[in-house]
Protein backbone atom coordinates (compact mmCIF):
# COMPACT_ATOMS: atom_id res chain seq x y z
CA UNK A 1 0.00 0.00 0.00
CA UNK A 2 1.27 3.19 -1.26
CA UNK A 3 1.33 6.35 1.06
CA UNK A 4 -0.89 8.07 -0.70
CA UNK A 5 -3.34 5.51 -0.20
CA UNK A 6 -2.88 5.22 3.27
CA UNK A 7 -4.04 9.00 3.32
CA UNK A 8 -6.91 8.80 1.28
CA UNK A 9 -8.60 5.45 2.74
CA UNK A 10 -7.66 6.74 6.40
CA UNK A 11 -9.61 9.95 5.22
CA UNK A 12 -12.22 8.82 3.65
CA UNK A 13 -13.02 6.24 6.44
CA UNK A 14 -12.76 9.38 8.61
CA UNK A 15 -15.54 11.57 6.38
CA UNK A 16 -18.05 8.55 6.01
CA UNK A 17 -18.03 8.15 9.91
CA UNK A 18 -18.24 12.32 9.85
CA UNK A 19 -21.41 12.51 7.34
CA UNK A 20 -23.54 10.56 9.72
CA UNK A 21 -23.49 13.50 12.36
CA UNK A 22 -21.38 16.54 12.17
CA UNK A 23 -20.57 20.44 11.81
CA UNK A 24 -20.03 19.45 7.96
CA UNK A 25 -22.96 17.48 7.18
CA UNK A 26 -25.14 20.50 7.96
CA UNK A 27 -27.02 20.87 4.59
CA UNK A 28 -28.72 23.51 3.46
CA UNK A 29 -31.69 25.13 4.94
CA UNK A 30 -35.06 26.39 3.45
CA UNK A 31 -34.01 29.44 5.22
CA UNK A 32 -30.35 29.47 3.38
CA UNK A 33 -32.05 28.48 0.21
CA UNK A 34 -34.51 31.94 0.26
CA UNK A 35 -30.96 34.10 -0.97
CA UNK A 36 -28.97 31.47 -1.66
CA UNK A 37 -26.01 33.66 -2.94
CA UNK A 38 -25.74 36.14 0.11
CA UNK A 39 -25.55 32.68 2.67
CA UNK A 40 -22.50 31.25 0.59
CA UNK A 41 -20.75 34.92 0.34
CA UNK A 42 -21.08 37.55 2.63
CA UNK A 43 -18.33 39.28 1.30
CA UNK A 44 -19.87 40.04 -1.96
CA UNK A 45 -17.18 37.79 -3.63
CA UNK A 46 -19.59 36.12 -6.05
CA UNK A 47 -21.11 37.60 -9.06
CA UNK A 48 -25.03 38.66 -8.66
CA UNK A 49 -26.29 36.12 -10.53
CA UNK A 50 -24.73 32.74 -11.55
CA UNK A 51 -27.40 31.92 -13.31
CA UNK A 52 -26.26 29.22 -16.25
CA UNK A 53 -22.75 29.11 -15.09
CA UNK A 54 -20.41 26.16 -14.25
CA UNK A 55 -19.60 25.63 -10.33
CA UNK A 56 -17.18 22.91 -9.14
CA UNK A 57 -17.78 22.74 -5.58
CA UNK A 58 -14.59 20.98 -4.89
CA UNK A 59 -14.32 18.86 -1.74
CA UNK A 60 -17.33 20.13 -0.69
CA UNK A 61 -19.89 17.42 -0.34
CA UNK A 62 -22.11 17.85 2.35
CA UNK A 63 -25.56 19.00 1.06
CA UNK A 64 -24.79 22.97 1.51
CA UNK A 65 -22.59 24.71 -0.94
CA UNK A 66 -23.96 22.40 -3.98
CA UNK A 67 -27.79 22.94 -3.42
CA UNK A 68 -26.95 26.76 -3.12
CA UNK A 69 -25.35 26.71 -6.04
CA UNK A 70 -28.03 24.71 -7.70
CA UNK A 71 -31.06 26.73 -6.22
CA UNK A 72 -29.39 29.97 -7.44
CA UNK A 73 -29.38 28.55 -11.18
CA UNK A 74 -26.08 27.33 -11.59
CA UNK A 75 -24.80 23.93 -13.12
CA UNK A 76 -23.18 22.16 -10.50
CA UNK A 77 -20.70 19.99 -9.86
CA UNK A 78 -19.74 18.40 -6.75
CA UNK A 79 -16.17 16.27 -6.38
CA UNK A 80 -15.52 14.61 -2.70
CA UNK A 81 -13.69 11.81 -1.49
CA UNK A 82 -16.32 10.59 0.55
CA UNK A 83 -19.43 8.99 -0.91
CA UNK A 84 -21.00 9.25 2.72
CA UNK A 85 -20.99 13.12 2.13
CA UNK A 86 -21.86 12.78 -1.74
CA UNK A 87 -24.81 10.83 -0.91
CA UNK A 88 -25.94 14.36 1.11
CA UNK A 89 -26.01 15.83 -1.88
CA UNK A 90 -27.41 13.30 -3.88
CA UNK A 91 -30.48 13.05 -1.16
CA UNK A 92 -30.46 16.95 -0.65
CA UNK A 93 -30.80 17.76 -4.25
CA UNK A 94 -33.13 14.85 -5.11
CA UNK A 95 -35.55 16.42 -1.98
CA UNK A 96 -35.64 19.90 -4.09
CA UNK A 97 -35.52 18.38 -7.12
CA UNK A 98 -32.37 19.97 -8.32
CA UNK A 99 -29.78 18.70 -10.60
CA UNK A 100 -26.51 18.14 -8.98
CA UNK A 101 -23.75 15.94 -10.77
CA UNK A 102 -22.06 13.90 -7.95
CA UNK A 103 -18.23 12.49 -8.99
CA UNK A 104 -15.75 10.42 -6.26
CA UNK A 105 -12.77 11.60 -6.42
CA UNK A 106 -9.45 13.02 -5.10
CA UNK A 107 -9.35 16.98 -5.39
CA UNK A 108 -5.17 16.49 -6.66
CA UNK A 109 -6.32 14.16 -9.90
CA UNK A 110 -9.86 15.77 -11.20
CA UNK A 111 -8.68 13.74 -14.82
CA UNK A 112 -12.33 13.14 -15.58
CA UNK A 113 -12.51 16.49 -15.74
CA UNK A 114 -11.97 18.51 -18.79
CA UNK A 115 -9.66 21.62 -19.29
CA UNK A 116 -11.69 25.16 -18.86
CA UNK A 117 -14.71 24.11 -17.74
CA UNK A 118 -16.02 26.06 -14.95
CA UNK A 119 -16.15 29.44 -14.08
CA UNK A 120 -16.33 29.14 -10.46
CA UNK A 121 -14.48 26.33 -8.11
CA UNK A 122 -15.50 27.11 -4.98
CA UNK A 123 -13.53 25.13 -2.19
CA UNK A 124 -14.16 24.72 1.68
CA UNK A 125 -11.52 23.56 4.33
CA UNK A 126 -10.07 20.25 2.60
CA UNK A 127 -6.81 21.07 1.10
CA UNK A 128 -5.09 20.23 4.70
CA UNK A 129 -5.79 16.58 3.82
CA UNK A 130 -3.79 16.53 1.33
CA UNK A 131 -0.18 16.73 1.12
CA UNK A 132 1.07 18.41 -2.33
CA UNK A 133 -0.83 21.38 -2.53
CA UNK A 134 0.56 22.16 -5.72
CA UNK A 135 -0.88 19.13 -7.32
CA UNK A 136 -4.11 20.12 -6.56
CA UNK A 137 -3.85 23.76 -7.22
CA UNK A 138 -3.05 22.95 -11.15
CA UNK A 139 -5.97 20.41 -11.18
CA UNK A 140 -7.73 23.53 -10.57
CA UNK A 141 -5.66 25.54 -12.59
CA UNK A 142 -6.91 23.04 -15.48
CA UNK A 143 -10.56 23.38 -15.06
CA UNK A 144 -10.70 26.97 -14.77
CA UNK A 145 -12.40 28.98 -17.69
CA UNK A 146 -9.74 32.15 -18.07
CA UNK A 147 -11.17 34.33 -15.93
CA UNK A 148 -12.58 32.24 -13.76
CA UNK A 149 -13.37 32.51 -10.18
CA UNK A 150 -11.69 30.26 -7.55
CA UNK A 151 -13.08 31.01 -3.61
CA UNK A 152 -11.38 28.76 -1.25
CA UNK A 153 -10.71 28.64 2.77
CA UNK A 154 -7.91 26.63 4.66
CA UNK A 155 -6.41 26.08 7.51
CA UNK A 156 -3.76 28.66 8.50
CA UNK A 157 -0.06 26.70 9.33
CA UNK A 158 0.39 28.20 13.05
CA UNK A 159 -3.05 27.03 13.59
CA UNK A 160 -1.93 23.60 12.84
CA UNK A 161 1.52 23.84 14.58
CA UNK A 162 -0.40 24.10 17.77
CA UNK A 163 0.32 20.94 20.19
CA UNK A 164 -1.27 22.06 23.59
CA UNK A 165 -1.85 24.88 26.65
CA UNK A 166 0.49 25.27 28.92
CA UNK A 167 -0.34 25.46 32.73
CA UNK A 168 -0.37 29.39 32.16
CA UNK A 169 -3.18 28.69 29.07
CA UNK A 170 -0.89 29.72 26.40
CA UNK A 171 -1.54 27.99 23.46
CA UNK A 172 2.31 26.16 22.40
CA UNK A 173 3.72 26.01 19.15
CA UNK A 174 5.06 22.55 19.53
CA UNK A 175 5.34 20.77 15.98
CA UNK A 176 7.61 22.17 13.60
CA UNK A 177 7.00 24.87 10.19
CA UNK A 178 8.91 22.78 7.87
CA UNK A 179 7.02 19.44 7.61
CA UNK A 180 6.31 16.93 4.41
CA UNK A 181 4.84 14.28 6.85
CA UNK A 182 1.47 13.99 8.11
CA UNK A 183 0.69 15.60 11.44
CA UNK A 184 1.13 13.47 14.31
CA UNK A 185 -1.99 13.63 17.35
CA UNK A 186 -1.87 16.35 19.43
CA UNK A 187 -3.76 17.26 22.64
CA UNK A 188 -5.05 20.08 21.22
CA UNK A 189 -7.55 19.23 18.79
CA UNK A 190 -9.84 21.96 18.15
CA UNK A 191 -9.15 22.19 14.48
CA UNK A 192 -8.50 18.91 13.63
CA UNK A 193 -11.14 16.48 12.55
CA UNK A 194 -11.47 13.21 14.42
CA UNK A 195 -9.47 10.63 12.69
CA UNK A 196 -8.31 12.22 9.11
CA UNK A 197 -4.57 12.39 8.32
CA UNK A 198 -3.66 15.97 7.84
CA UNK A 199 -0.56 18.26 6.36
CA UNK A 200 0.96 21.36 6.93
CA UNK A 201 1.03 23.57 3.96
CA UNK A 202 3.31 26.66 4.31
CA UNK A 203 2.26 30.08 2.86
CA UNK A 204 4.54 29.86 0.66
CA UNK A 205 2.69 26.87 -0.60
CA UNK A 206 -0.66 28.13 0.41
CA UNK A 207 -0.77 31.40 -1.52
CA UNK A 208 2.82 31.03 -3.53
CA UNK A 209 2.05 28.10 -5.76
CA UNK A 210 -1.63 29.46 -5.95
CA UNK A 211 -0.30 32.45 -8.25
CA UNK A 212 2.42 30.05 -9.57
CA UNK A 213 -0.53 28.14 -10.83
CA UNK A 214 -1.79 30.95 -12.80
CA UNK A 215 -4.14 32.70 -10.73
CA UNK A 216 -3.99 36.39 -9.10
CA UNK A 217 -5.16 37.23 -5.76
CA UNK A 218 -7.91 39.60 -5.50
CA UNK A 219 -8.97 39.52 -1.65
CA UNK A 220 -7.61 37.72 1.15
CA UNK A 221 -9.57 37.04 4.12
CA UNK A 222 -9.17 35.92 8.25
CA UNK A 223 -12.94 34.42 9.42
CA UNK A 224 -12.95 36.22 12.51
CA UNK A 225 -13.32 33.31 15.23
CA UNK A 226 -11.62 35.11 18.76
CA UNK A 227 -14.95 35.63 20.85
CA UNK A 228 -13.58 37.61 24.45
CA UNK A 229 -15.81 35.90 26.88
CA UNK A 230 -14.79 32.43 26.02
CA UNK A 231 -12.81 30.61 28.87
CA UNK A 232 -9.32 28.48 27.99
CA UNK A 233 -10.11 25.27 26.25
CA UNK A 234 -12.85 26.87 24.19
CA UNK A 235 -12.96 27.53 20.27
CA UNK A 236 -13.54 31.31 21.06
CA UNK A 237 -10.46 31.44 23.78
CA UNK A 238 -7.59 30.10 21.63
CA UNK A 239 -9.11 32.47 18.13
CA UNK A 240 -8.13 35.14 19.95
CA UNK A 241 -4.32 34.32 19.80
CA UNK A 242 -4.28 32.62 16.50
CA UNK A 243 -6.49 32.76 14.02
CA UNK A 244 -7.58 29.20 12.38
CA UNK A 245 -8.45 29.88 8.79
CA UNK A 246 -7.47 31.77 5.53
CA UNK A 247 -10.41 32.50 2.91
CA UNK A 248 -8.60 33.37 -0.58
CA UNK A 249 -10.47 34.99 -3.78
CA UNK A 250 -8.23 34.11 -6.59
CA UNK A 251 -8.90 34.43 -10.44
CA UNK A 252 -7.81 32.43 -13.28
CA UNK A 253 -5.50 34.43 -15.74
CA UNK A 254 -3.81 33.35 -18.84
CA UNK A 255 -5.55 30.42 -21.64
CA UNK A 256 -6.95 27.13 -20.82
CA UNK A 257 -3.72 24.59 -19.98
CA UNK A 258 -0.94 27.81 -19.12
CA UNK A 259 -0.14 27.66 -15.85
CA UNK A 260 2.44 30.69 -15.99
CA UNK A 261 1.65 33.53 -13.36
CA UNK A 262 2.47 36.00 -15.83
CA UNK A 263 2.56 36.57 -19.57
CA UNK A 264 5.76 35.78 -21.57
CA UNK A 265 8.06 38.24 -22.88
CA UNK A 266 8.21 38.59 -26.23
CA UNK A 267 11.45 38.51 -27.29
CA UNK A 268 12.41 39.91 -30.70
CA UNK A 269 14.87 38.18 -32.71
C1 LIG B 1 -14.72 20.49 5.76
S1 LIG B 1 -15.49 19.28 4.71
C2 LIG B 1 -16.32 20.32 3.60
C3 LIG B 1 -17.73 19.99 3.43
C4 LIG B 1 -18.85 20.87 3.87
N1 LIG B 1 -19.83 21.02 2.83
C5 LIG B 1 -18.54 22.19 4.55
O1 LIG B 1 -18.08 23.15 3.95
O2 LIG B 1 -18.84 22.25 5.76
C6 LIG B 1 -14.10 18.67 3.82
C7 LIG B 1 -14.44 17.69 2.72
O3 LIG B 1 -13.22 17.32 2.07
C8 LIG B 1 -13.38 16.01 1.60
N2 LIG B 1 -12.06 15.44 1.24
C9 LIG B 1 -11.06 15.02 2.05
N3 LIG B 1 -10.00 14.60 1.32
C10 LIG B 1 -10.34 14.77 0.02
C11 LIG B 1 -9.68 14.53 -1.22
N4 LIG B 1 -8.44 14.01 -1.27
N5 LIG B 1 -10.32 14.84 -2.37
C12 LIG B 1 -11.59 15.32 -2.35
N6 LIG B 1 -12.27 15.55 -1.21
C13 LIG B 1 -11.66 15.30 -0.03
C14 LIG B 1 -14.10 15.31 2.72
O4 LIG B 1 -14.71 14.12 2.32
C15 LIG B 1 -15.10 16.40 3.16
O5 LIG B 1 -16.33 16.24 2.51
Amino acid sequence: MTTEDTYQRTNKAAWNRLSEGSPFSHVATDEECRDPLSTLDGRGWLPKSVVGQDVLCLAAAGGWQSILYAVAGARVTVIDLSPGMLQLDTREAEKRGLTVRTIEGSMDNMAMLADATFDIVHQPVSTCYIPDIAAVYREIARVTRPGGLYISQHKQPTCLQVTHRDIRDRYVIGLEYYRNEALPEVRDRSYREAGTTEYLHRWDQLVGELCRSGFVIEDLREPYRANPESAPGHFGHRGRFIPPYVRLKARRIGSAGNTAAAPALWIPS
